[in-house]
């Protein structure tokens, strides 16, 4: 953690103006935010904790706690929603083993429920891993699952 973290501050001036690209740098290396990675941020940037804290929480692209190797983010905007969104989170949460918000014990898989990710047209819509796909319905999300 000390040498990504060392990595990541080297790439930046240490400016305040610089929190959210830095916590994102941090996040996209450990894939989520470590509280020492965010105290250190904060003695980095010659911030006060709370303020790290603060913009951390306030943006829901941060996380607090790790993630599993797989992420399967379940759009549930106004079109997925309309299109059964809720019937394709239950029947990944089936599958996997997973609740909607949660990681599996074994770290495998990650699921959650994300506002719009811009791709309506093909509602319902999910990302594993940050790959799109889209038009889903009970049965077709399990050939989706069956590649990770
Ligand atoms: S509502 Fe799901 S992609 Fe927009």
């Amino acid at each position: 953690m000390e040498k990504d973290l060392g990595k990541i501050f080297s790439s930046f001036r240490g400016v305040r103006g610089e929190l959210i690209p830095v916590l994102q740098r941090i996040q996209e290396k450990v894939g989520y935010l470590p509280e020492d990675a965010m105290l250190q941020v904060a003695d980095f940037l010659n911030v006060p904790e709370s303020t790290v804290f603060g913009v951390a929480s306030f943006y829901a692209q941060f996380r607090f706690t790790p993630t599993g190797r797989n992420r399967i983010s379940v759009c549930e905007g106004t079109a997925c929603h309309v299109k059964g969104a809720t019937d394709i989170i239950k029947e990944i949460s089936r599958v996997k083993g997973v609740e909607a918000g949660e990681t599996s014990d074994c770290m495998e898989y990650t699921l959650e429920g994300v506002a719009c990710i811009g791709c309506c047209a093909l509602a319902p819509c999910i990302t594993v891993n940050d790959e799109v796909y889209g038009r889903l319905d009970k049965k077709s999300v399990h050939n989706v699952l069956k590649k990770i």
